[in-house]
């Protein structure tokens, strides 16, 4: 369905369109029933009129002085012949019979006497019915229309009325009561493509205001993850999307004292972990057996480093609560020159665009992590650095044997260490990629791991977004 609007507005205009055709429709059809029933009675009571009254003109006539009268009643719509005997008119059709009682009942009302009169609506026996009344053009649906709705078309019909005079003679009338043409629906159209455009320039309006209302709260709702940190939302708007901007503004902030809370715990049972472990280096020096003292001296450096830079981690977060514009381009540089003083091959690519609201601790943080693992595991890092309004990307790119597919997210989790890495010697806790990604997500971003397509390596690509609306997950 391409034709289908995606968007919500689109959709309830179109709602409201079609609704509206409907509506227009029903009211037309229940419009054209009243005026035809109108119309008929108005037009039903002059035929029967005029039929009575030509009766009775012709009734005080002698035979001979009726031709020339005739002649002078004879119209497009009503004529009248003489015969000596009634005539035989096909049958009509059963839909007819309570309107030609009717009208019998209305002729004979205006006769003012009891003569013998019937009725008939048909379109047979047209043989017989005077010349000019044979060119009744009638469509099909018309026809259709004028037989199970007489009222509404009672023109494509001829009305036979049969008086017997007082002389015996028979007065055949053949009339046709005039119609509410069908054509009028014609001048539906324009009424309806006029209402239309009236309604749908204000339902357009209404329509805008409610999903203006609905991309502020989408606003909202993304500011609450992109920036968990920033100023409250500006709580306008409908009442309801006040309340929500309210809701949210309020979810933000628990959240947020919520994580630094737990950052503060847990920075301080990092930090008091360092005294016990450092009275247990202490002890463990004391043990006589140097296999063993050499094993517990290395499990206590694991631990000690974990507990290191967990604290570090909680520390970035917890003591830097705002933001500032922060030049990234120059935070890589001196993050390459530390790394190359102590040896390192570090390379930086391209500049951005323009400063980055930032948490310059943690994200220098972040992106040491993603190069200590370039080097660690690759050997040599290449940062690139793409900028456009939607996003700034860090790339770091490396030279080792990348991550198998099934573990590119797993390395995610605190601790997860990949099995060739485990191995003491490289010394790392398994914390470092948690934590990059922590922090990224903190800015409203995300980390991607992906192995180089075109060649060995991995490619660790930091995400941070540019436009406050597109929080990247
Ligand atoms: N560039 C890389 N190339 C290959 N494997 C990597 C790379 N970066 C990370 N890994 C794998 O992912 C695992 C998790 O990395 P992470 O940085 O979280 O921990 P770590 O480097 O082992 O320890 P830490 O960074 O805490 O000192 C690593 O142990 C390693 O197996
Ligand atoms: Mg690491």
């Amino acid at each position: 369905m391409r034709w289908f609007p995606r968007s919500l507005f689109g959709r309830t205009l179109l709602v409201l369109a079609v609704g509206l055709v409907f509506a227009e429709l029903a009211s037309q059809v229940v419009n054209f029933f009243d005026r035809g029933s109108g119309v008929y009675r108005l037009g039903a009571q002059q035929t029967a009129l005029r039929i009575a009254q030509s009766a009775r003109i012709l009734n005080r006539l002698a035979p001979g002085e009726r031709s020339p009268i005739i002649e002078e009643m004879n119209g497009p719509t009503f004529s009248v012949v003489l015969s000596a005997a009634p005539v035989e008119i096909g049958a009509g059709f059963a839909e007819h019979d309570r309107y030609e009682r009717a009208l019998v009942a209305l002729i004979k009302y205006y006769l003012r006497a009891e003569w013998r009169t019937s009725v008939q609506i048909t379109s047979l026996g047209r043989s017989r019915r005077p010349a000019n009344y044979e060119a009744i053009d009638t469509r099909p649906i018309e026809q259709w229309i004028a037989r199970y709705f007489y009222f509404v078309l009672p023109g494509t019909y001829s009305i036979v009325t049969q008086i017997k005079l007082e002389d015996g003679t028979t007065a055949v009338f053949y009339a046709r009561i005039p119609q509410e043409p069908l054509s009028r629906l014609e001048s539906l159209l324009p009424r309806l493509f006029l209402t239309l455009a009236i309604f749908m320039l204000l339902g357009a309006v209404a329509v805008r205001a409610i999903t203006r209302s609905l991309e502020r709260l989408a606003h909202a709702a993304e500011q609450v993850g992109a920036d968990p940190e920033g100023s409250p939302l500006p709580e306008d708007g409908p009442r309801e999307v006040r309340s929500v901007i309210h809701a949210f503004n309020r979810m933000r902030q628990d959240l947020r004292g919520y994580v630094l809370e737990r950052a503060r715990i847990f920075g301080a049972i990092s930090h008091d972990l360092q005294t016990p472990i450092t009275r247990l280096r202490l002890r463990a020096e004391m043990i006589e057996d140097a296999a063993t003292r050499a094993k517990f001296l290395r499990d206590l450096d694991e631990i000690g480093a974990m507990a290191g830079s967990a604290l570090e981690f909680f520390k970035t977060l917890g003591n830097e609560p705002q933001r500032y514009p922060l030049d990234v381009g120059a935070l890589l540089g001196s993050l390459c020159e530390d790394w190359s003083e102590t040896g390192h091959d570090v390379t930086v690519q391209g500049v951005p665009r323009g400063p980055y609201n930032s948490h310059p601790r943690a994200l220098r943080r972040c992106l040491d992590n993603l190069v200590e693992n370039a080097l660690r595991y690759g050997e040599r890092a290449r940062i690139t650095v793409a900028d456009n309004e939607s996003a700034l990307r860090i790339a770091v790119h490396d030279e080792g044997p990348g991550i198998p597919e099934q573990d590119l997210e797993r390395v995610f989790e605190p601790f997860f260490r990949l099995e060739q890495s485990r191995n003491r010697d490289s010394g790392g806790t398994g914390l470092g990629l948690s934590i990059a990604r922590n922090i990224a997500r903190w800015h409203g971003g995300d980390i991607h791991l992906r192995n180089n397509p075109h060649g060995k390596g991995l490619i660790a690509e930091l995400i941070l977004p540019r436009s406050p609306t597109r929080a990247i997950r």
